[in-house]
């Protein structure tokens, strides 16, 4: 079925950003919504995205015009009678929803499909309340709509044959890589990444680090384009909440269950970044300006704590007990404590200014302090990525742990050490996983156990977290290249000390683990640092 007129029902941020898809790709648009205060809200966003692409030289200004000139605004459903296909984008109610298809049912043809944008709510659901529920599929974008390359095309069990074909053919001919599923809660991506973002906002609410600290940690330590508190400001904490809601109801695991502080933010109207204010602040003149990084140092955050264990440098110890257990990440750090004309010693009982304990993922802190003798002058510091790939290089990043007895005098001794290695620190209390660890295990065993549920594929999972969510690697790049095994051993060690259910290690993961198989083949990659997924797991 060739499609050349879609209607698009519903102009906010993701409406107006998929009518721009379609209209950049030649299709005609009928964008649909309520009144023309809505209608012209909606086109503002449209206008102001294009206008934004001609003054950054992305778009010429006779195309902008020519897209334009394809998007027909109507705020009546009649104008939608002749197309092919009708994509709703409402608010997430299904009330609202039922009235859009009824509507659609009246006026278009029985021929044309009918796709809802729903990211939680059950598209069998609102099939089944059509006249003919063998015409919808859900067909699902990713914020932002013109820049994400992910579109989740979602079948029912009420679907005709081919329609989700036909849906999967046009996300192609819009330049977005289709992901086709069944009708789960949250899909692929977002089953994978709202738990990530529900779990960051509850590791915040418990005061385990801070707000730039987490969000440091996945951009800085997973290389993720934005961290995950930022993002939940992003997408919204009201939309956030209620994908976890449905998500919850769904699966029922305790991961699922929406944070406190998530809903307490909601129900003080701290939307995130269209209200103004979220996580972060985003006051006059820094409202969604500047990358993450930069907001970060602007914002307030949520909870009041914004310490950050990143300075020059200064107070930096001019000697250094350094303990380790031999390995690369211990030979990194006394390389770099060396070339930093830093006195290093092994001698715990030498009178260093401060105790250096090189950690290790799965391996706790506290005892190699308390068997220095001088745990209150001890810290460890962790480099989650693998440094005997890419080396102990500027800007990498280093976890500060501190254990319950490291006084704060060394936990400063120790960020201003780091600082002068020119490493990037976030503090992290000596818990598994410390920080990017405790961020990231559970959304790989997420992803392990919906390969294990065959729901996806690992290479539909890993397509979906890249394109949809801007993931540098999927999950399982990641844990081929850290290994099976070290994943498995970072989710023990949090089971072990937690016991949450979605802690528990996959049996899928344990079976690739025990065999030292891949779950995906990343051909040389592993022998080019420049090619190869820098792992966040350092291997071992
Ligand atoms: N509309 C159109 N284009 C936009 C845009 C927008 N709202 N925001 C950014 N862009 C474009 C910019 O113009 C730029 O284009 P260019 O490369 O052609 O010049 C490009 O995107 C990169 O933008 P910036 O340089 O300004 O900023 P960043 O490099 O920091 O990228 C980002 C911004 C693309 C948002 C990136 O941070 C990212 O990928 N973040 C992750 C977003 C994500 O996870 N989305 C999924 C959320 S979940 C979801 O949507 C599902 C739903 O159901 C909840």
């Amino acid at each position: 079925m060739d499609i050349r007129q879609v209607a698009v029902i519903g102009l906010g941020t993701m409406g107006a950003g998929i009518a721009e898809v379609f209209a950049r790709a030649g299709i005609g648009v009928v964008a649909v919504e309520v009144d023309s205060s809505a209608l012209n809200h909606g086109l503002g966003i449209l206008d102001s995205s294009l206008s934004k692409a001609v003054s950054r030289g992305k778009l010429a200004a006779s195309e902008q015009a020519a897209i334009r000139a394809r998007i027909r605004p109507a705020t009546g459903f009649s104008e939608a009678a002749a197309v092919d296909l009708a994509v709703e984008v409402v608010p997430e109610r299904m009330e609202i929803k039922r009235q859009i298809f009824a509507e659609l049912d009246r006026v278009t043809s029985p021929a044309a499909i009918l796709a809802t944008n729903t990211s939680s709510l059950s598209v069998t659901a609102i099939a089944a309340a059509t006249k003919h529920p063998g015409r919808v599929v859900g067909m699902h974008f990713f914020n932002p709509a013109p820049v994400m390359r992910l579109v989740e095309v979602v079948s029912t069990v009420l679907a005709d044959d081919g329609v989700a074909d036909t849906v999967a053919a046009l996300a192609r001919r819009l330049g977005k890589t289709p992901v086709q599923v069944s009708d789960r809660a949250g899909f692929v991506a977002n089953a994978l990444l709202l738990p990530y973002l529900n779990h960051a906002i509850g590791l915040l609410a418990t005061g385990y680090a801070s707000p730039e600290d987490i969000d440091l940690a996945a951009t800085a330590g997973i290389g993720l384009p934005m961290g995950p508190l930022a993002l939940l400001d992003l997408i919204g904490l009201d939309t956030s909440l209620s994908i976890m809601e449905v998500l919850h109801a769904e699966f029922g695991l305790p991961r699922y269950a929406p944070a406190p502080l998530l809903r307490r933010l909601v129900d003080a109207g701290r939307t995130g970044r269209k209200a103004g204010r979220g996580i972060y602040d985003y006051g006059a003149g820094n409202y969604g300006g500047g990358n993450h990084q930069d907001r970060n140092q602007r914002a307030a955050a949520a909870t009041g704590r914004d310490k950050t264990g990143n300075g020059v440098g200064s107070g930096a110890p001019e000697t250094v007990t350094l303990i380790g257990s031999g390995d690369e990440a211990e030979t990194a750090l006394a390389t770099a404590l060396a070339s930093a004309g830093i006195n290093v010693t092994r001698n715990a009982a030498h009178p260093t200014e401060l105790v250096l304990i090189a950690a290790a993922a799965g391996r706790p802190v506290l005892p190699a302090a308390l068997a220095s003798g001088r745990p209150e002058q001890s810290v460890g510091l962790n480099l989650p990525q693998d440094v005997a790939l890419t080396g102990l290089r500027p800007g990498t990043l280093a976890e500060l742990i501190e254990t319950s007895l490291s006084s704060d005098a060394a936990v400063e001794a120790g960020a201003a050490l780091a600082a002068r290695l020119g490493l990037t620190v976030v503090r992290a209390p000596d818990r598994p996983g410390f920080l990017v660890g405790a961020l990231l295990y559970p959304q790989l065993a997420d992803a392990v156990r919906m390969v294990q549920d065959g729901y996806a594929t690992a290479t539909d999972v890993d397509n979906a977290m890249v394109l949809g969510c801007g993931y540098p690697h999927g999950p399982f790049q990641l844990i081929d290249v850290a290994g099976a095994a070290t994943v498995l051993a970072g989710l023990k060690s949090m089971y072990d000390a937690y016991g949450y259910p979605s802690f528990a290690p996959p049996p899928l993961l344990a079976e690739h683990a025990a065999a030292g198989i891949e779950f995906r083949t990343i051909g040389h990659a592993r022998r080019d640092p420049a090619r190869t997924p820098q792992s966040p797991v350092a291997s071992g």
